[in-house]
């Protein structure tokens, strides 16, 4: 909730004169300190206290699961969750990048991630990777072009939604086609992005040959390649393209299940049967490319709830698009812990730990991504097991009734409708 700096002032000096003298000086704080209401406490019932220090109010509003676990977490798990706002920005002539890798988050051993921005007319430069690139255009639209091993070629543009994969060592390169600038969420198969040998950017390459080995590699004369800029970032300000649709290979193109574009913005995303959303897998079914990462975009409503499961096939990684969550996360042994999530948000919940994510906001439809290492998305969910197994024996091992048990769903929810 954003307050005008007058309003607040205003409404802290009707609070602090309605709730009394010795009330006010326990919180009197700095001007710009000054807040509506009382600031949240870690208090729950007889347990906890008021914290004395001075404290980060912004941040314990958007923990609030952090500074107030509801009862039920309980034992020890490390952090799972990591915000873009913490990563350090690389400022560019035409953009921006900035990472989440495994240094950042310890649970991210293998994923890597990054928000990408570009100026129209920007060019992400041609480079390859020794890992696999999924990506997701986020805001705006960008054109891509890629070469395979046997010099087939694809150049397509891709609008916000659409989603790309390239295997490890595929060159590609990027331009932002939006007037108002193209972002771009890219997830790599491994933790440590920044290792040496990852990004191969060919101007780079360009660079540290001998004149003598270009001329002779090209076909041209030395002085041909002198004016390559010594220093090339990564993203570098030019021109829309306008020759982009035209490259024929006479290799032919890589459509079909050789593709490396999938258009996520132009196919329906499936209705939850739990009524509270909707999600699109796309992995190796419909995107036969995608070796790894398979993701699942997912819509929920607001209130509604990603229903209670857990994923056979290796940790998750999770993106927050928009809106507002929240998470608890099982790992066994007694070990639960319940993050709060939003806009900018990542995290990465451990292989084979079960789990929620609930929308906790009443108004907004929550936005999130789900990515696997792994060639499918595949689930297990609670609800759908309970409702499979001899209802007595589920009814005698959580001490309810058998006609409740009864009333479990037999097919996945995925997304259960529900109010805040
Ligand atoms: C494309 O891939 C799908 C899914 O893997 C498969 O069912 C289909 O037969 C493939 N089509 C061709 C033309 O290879
Ligand atoms: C949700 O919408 C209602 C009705 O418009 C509004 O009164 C309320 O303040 C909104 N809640 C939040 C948290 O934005
Ligand atoms: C099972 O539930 C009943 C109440 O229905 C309670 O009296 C009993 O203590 C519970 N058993 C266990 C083992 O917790």
């Amino acid at each position: 909730m954003k307050i005008p700096a007058v309003l607040a002032v205003t409404l802290y000096v009707a609070l602090a004169s309605a709730t009394g003298q010795e009330r006010r000086n326990k919180h009197l704080r700095p001007v710009l300190e000054r807040r509506a209401e009382a600031p949240l406490q870690p208090i729950v019932g007889t347990k906890g206290s008021e914290i004395l220090v001075p404290e980060n109010h912004a941040i314990d509003d958007q923990n609030p699961n952090s500074l107030k676990p509801p009862t039920t977490d309980g034992g020890l798990l490390g952090n799972l969750k990591w915000s873009f706002s913490h990563s350090m920005m690389k400022l560019q002539e035409g953009g921006f990048v900035r990472e989440q890798v495994v240094t950042d988050l310890p649970s991210s051993e293998d994923f890597s991630a990054a928000q990408n921005h570009l100026k129209k007319g920007a060019i992400r430069q041609m480079h390859w990777h020794d890992i696999n690139e999924w990506g997701i255009v986020t805001v705006g639209s960008v054109l891509v072009g890629a070469v395979d091993h046997q010099g087939k070629n694809q150049v397509f543009r891709a609008d916000k939604g659409d989603i790309w994969f390239f295997p490890k060592g595929e060159g590609h390169v990027i331009q932002g086609l939006s007037d108002a600038g193209a972002e771009y969420l890219l997830v790599f198969d491994n933790g440590d992005f920044d290792a040496k040998g990852r990004t191969l950017n060919v101007a780079d390459w360009v660079v540290h040959t001998p004149l003598s080995v270009l001329a002779k590699n090209f076909g041209v004369s030395q002085d041909v390649f002198k004016t390559v800029p010594k220093s090339v970032g990564s993203i570098i300000q030019g021109g829309v393209s306008d020759s982009s649709m035209s490259i024929l290979s006479p290799n032919g193109k890589l459509e079909g299940n050789s593709s490396y574009h999938f258009q996520a913005s132009k196919v329906p995303y499936t209705n939850a049967p739990g009524g509270g959303g909707r999600y699109l897998i796309v992995d190796s079914k419909n995107f036969p490319i995608t070796s790894t990462l398979a993701a699942q975009l997912v819509e929920v409503k607001p209130g509604a709830m990603r229903e209670l499961h857990w994923h056979p096939n290796g940790a998750e990684w999770l993106y927050f698009q928009s809106g507002h969550a929240r998470a608890t996360v099982w790992v066994g042994g007694g070990n639960a812990r319940t993050f709060d999530f939003q806009e900018g948000d990542t995290a990465v919940f451990p292989d084979n730990a079960g789990h929620y994510v609930e929308n906790t906001h009443p108004n907004e439809t929550l936005y999130y991504i789900e990515i696997f290492k792994a060639p499918k998305v595949l689930d297990f969910s609670l609800q759908q097991w309970l409702a499979l197994t001899p209802p007595d024996i589920v009814a005698q091992i959580l001490n309810v009734s058998v006609e409740t048990v009864k009333s479990f769903k037999t097919n996945k929810q995925v997304i259960i409708a529900g109010n805040v």
